[in-house]
């Protein structure tokens, strides 16, 4: 072989190897082009190995030339790398690019419960009158859910048919009066607090459940009486309601309170029992030592679910323990 020959087919194999490298779709591809090119096996070893068969004095200028050819392909071979790869990882972006306008994920909000609400609500008021908010024992005692209270050993709120008793001759409590009796034992008078909490019975229908939510009131004071007790109750129920309500006392009985009397509201064409209140009475009041002669005190209980149902015009109490989300939505 000559020079001549050596150069020509020098430039149809950079010219083939360039198509090559152009024409590749991916990495590997790329990769097997550099292989038959430059590779140890490759075009270009394979005509340095026929140097020999040139005459002595043109090897150099031969050897030059091919070596000049090994690293033009080289740099060829690194550019098209590099687009390759950018092109690479726009094909990538494509792949991942958001779209603005498709519609979000919803947040799935949770809300307060109405029962919750309705708490808050009436809290604040009471909160506003100056009252502290207590709170007591779901499980209770004896002594304080009955027998600090006043109630006598045979009364039927007692009975095992009315009250969730349990084993260690504890209870749930049926009500949030035994936080009017924790409170005086802590503290000396007066007092002038509300207690909102959960209480249990034996009880289920339309307008009762067997654990619902009560609200304690109780003031003790230098000449706390009957009236303010009336007055005070009128204008939470107006607050609560926003709106005139029908109301009516009605004289009732309960051993903790001397008078006593129930709360009811007109409801459709009943009248729902809302609480219970009164004077509360001078034995427990001596029972917790509280000074009679210098201080006299009212309380009242009232249900939490009976005011919501009112308020929001709901006809089943049971309705706010079911957690049906299309109820519970409405608040
Ligand atoms: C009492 O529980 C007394 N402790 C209230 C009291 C407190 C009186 C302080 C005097 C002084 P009563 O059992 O009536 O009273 O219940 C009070 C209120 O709880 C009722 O007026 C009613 O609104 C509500 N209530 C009673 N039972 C249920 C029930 N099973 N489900 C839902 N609400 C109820
Ligand atoms: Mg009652």
């Amino acid at each position: 072989m000559n020079l001549d020959t050596l150069k020509q087919k020098i430039s149809v194999l950079k010219s083939k190897a360039n198509d090559d490298f152009l024409s590749s779709v991916s990495k590997e591809d790329l990769d097997d082009s550099y292989r038959s090119f430059l590779g140890k096996k490759g075009e270009v070893n394979l005509l340095l190995k026929t140097l020999g068969s040139l005459p002595q004095e043109k090897r150099k200028e031969a050897g030059k030339i091919l070596n000049e050819l090994k690293s033009e392909l080289e740099e060829k071979y690194l550019s098209t790398s590099v687009s390759l790869s950018s092109s690479a990882n726009q094909e990538r972006l494509n792949k991942e690019k958001i779209d603005s306008t498709l519609p979000g994920f919803q947040d799935l909000k949770g809300s307060t419960h109405p029962v919750t609400q309705t708490i808050k609500e009436i809290c604040e008021f009471f909160e506003r009158m100056g009252f502290d908010v207590e709170s007591g024992p779901e499980a209770e005692i004896d002594y304080y859910n009955f027998e600090a209270l006043n109630v006598p050993d045979d009364h039927p709120a007692k009975d095992m048919h009315d009250t969730f008793y349990l084993n260690n001759s504890g209870l749930l409590r049926t009500h949030t009066s035994p936080v009017q009796i924790r409170t005086m034992e802590k503290r000396e008078a007066p007092h002038r607090i509300i207690c909102p909490g959960k209480v249990y019975r034996k009880d289920s229908d339309l307008t009762h459940t067997p654990m619902f939510h009560q609200i304690e009131g109780l003031v003790v004071e230098e000449g706390a009486s009957f009236s303010q007790l009336k007055g005070l109750l009128n204008d939470f129920l107006e607050d609560f309601f926003g709106e005139k309500v029908e109301l009516r006392f009605r004289p009732s009985y309960f051993p903790f309170t001397e008078p006593s009397a129930e709360a009811d509201i007109r409801w459709n064409k009943n009248w729902l029992e809302v609480l219970g209140c009164g004077m509360v009475h001078p034995n427990v009041l001596k029972g917790v030592g509280v000074d009679t002669k210098k201080y006299s005190g009212f309380a009242f209980g009232l249900g939490v679910e009976r005011m919501a149902m009112l308020k929001y015009d709901i006809p089943d109490l049971r309705a706010f323990f079911e957690n049906d989300l299309r109820f519970l939505r409405q608040f």
